[in-house]
């Protein structure tokens, strides 16, 4: 297994770790049986970090994880995160809450479902803007004192707040969409700050949520409550607009000889020795296709024929829907 370093002087994980999301929430139909031989499969391969969170389920995700992990715990590395709330009342509706006591009670919870005594990286999910950065880093940093946390992590933060945080305790992690069709971290200086602070870039969603594999073919295709059907990207003209895209990357990964996940990985893999990409499958055939991205190598005309065909703004449609947006690069 490739492996990278997580922020500077900071743990090897595998170069590809493994969303969990999905597994439970957001996209369709649950197989738990199949999900956690996923999970066992990616370990026996190498692959060490597990991406999971709170909300997602909510809780179920990191219980499926906890179940899976048992027996195995020196193998994985566990990521988790804490800090937007779900509205019981309107499943849509998302809040952030980043106070101290609310970081505290977050993080128990999370170890008593995960069944673990320690969370290898504990990210913040989305800044809360009404608590100044260094309050909820400060209650982070106390968890690693108390020993419940190993690493700590932002998701979604911008470079001011990345700036900020590393002042307070220093930041392994930032995760954010980072993908051929979201390329915000390269033009907003998230990146920038990530290099300057010496924290790793944790790209999530890096197949752009299943369409950049070319799997995706039309919004039918979603399950009745899949997530993606109320995504922008997702939706009439921006859908079509987007698969003429995709259509050029099944081009170029077709003369590559590989798959066009695979190309998708490569790509983001490629744009810094400090980039991590964790592509959520619940299938063991897909995790050995996307894990064979390890050995696709793209050069300098390869990224530069990738661009023409795939410039950075040239995707259609926001990649949140409404105030989900506005809770991001914060
Ligand atoms: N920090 C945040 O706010 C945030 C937000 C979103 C996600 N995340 C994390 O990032 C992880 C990855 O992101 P993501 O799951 O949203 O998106 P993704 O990795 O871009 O894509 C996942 C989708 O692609 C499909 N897929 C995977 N490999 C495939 C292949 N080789 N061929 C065809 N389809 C394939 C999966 O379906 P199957 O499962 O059916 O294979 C799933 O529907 C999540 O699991 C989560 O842990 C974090």
């Amino acid at each position: 297994m490739q492996n990278r370093t997580l922020g500077n002087n900071g743990p090897l994980v595998s170069a590809l770790g493994l969303g969990c999301m999905g597994m439970s929430d957001f996209y369709g139909t649950r197989d738990d049986a199949e999900s956690i031989a996923t999970i066992h499969h990616a370990l026996d391969r190498g692959l060490t970090l597990l991406d999971t969170a709170d909300v997602y389920g909510p809780h179920t995700n990191e219980e499926l994880v906890g179940k899976a992990i048992r027996g195995r715990r020196r193998n994985a590395f566990v990521a988790t995160k804490f800090g937007i709330v779900r509205d019981p009342a309107d499943p849509a509706k998302r809040g952030a809450n980043g106070r101290p006591e609310y970081v505290r009670a977050s993080c128990d919870a999370s170890l008593k479902r995960l069944g673990i005594d320690t969370i290898d990286l504990y990210y913040q999910h989305r800044v809360d803007k009404d608590v100044p950065i260094e309050e909820t880093v400060g209650a982070m940093a106390e968890l690693v004192a108390a020993g419940k946390v190993r690493y700590l992590g932002l998701s979604e933060a911008g470079a001011a707040t990345v700036d900020r945080a590393c002042k307070v305790h220093p930041i392994a992690a930032l995760q954010s969409e980072f993908s051929l069709w979201t390329r915000d971290p390269q033009g907003n200086g998230m990146l920038d700050a990530c290099r300057r602070n010496g924290v790793a870039l944790v790209a999530y969603s890096p197949l752009g949520r299943g369409f950049l594999t070319g799997a995706i073919r039309s919004p039918d295709d979603f399950d009745a409550d899949d997530y993606r059907r109320n995504s922008p990207r997702f939706q009439g003209e921006n859908f079509a607009r987007n698969l003429a895209l995709v259509e050029q990357v099944q081009a170029l990964a077709a003369d590559k000889g590989c798959s066009p996940a695979q190309l998708a990985l490569a790509w983001v893999l490629a744009q810094g020795e400090d980039v991590i990409a964790i592509p959520g499958t619940k299938k063991r055939s897909r995790l050995d296709e996307n894990l064979g991205a390890l050995d696709v190598r793209l050069d300098a005309a390869e990224l530069a024929a990738i661009d023409a065909v795939f410039p950075p703004d040239a995707v259609a449609g926001a990649r949140y829907a409404g105030a989900m947006m506005q809770m991001v690069n914060a």
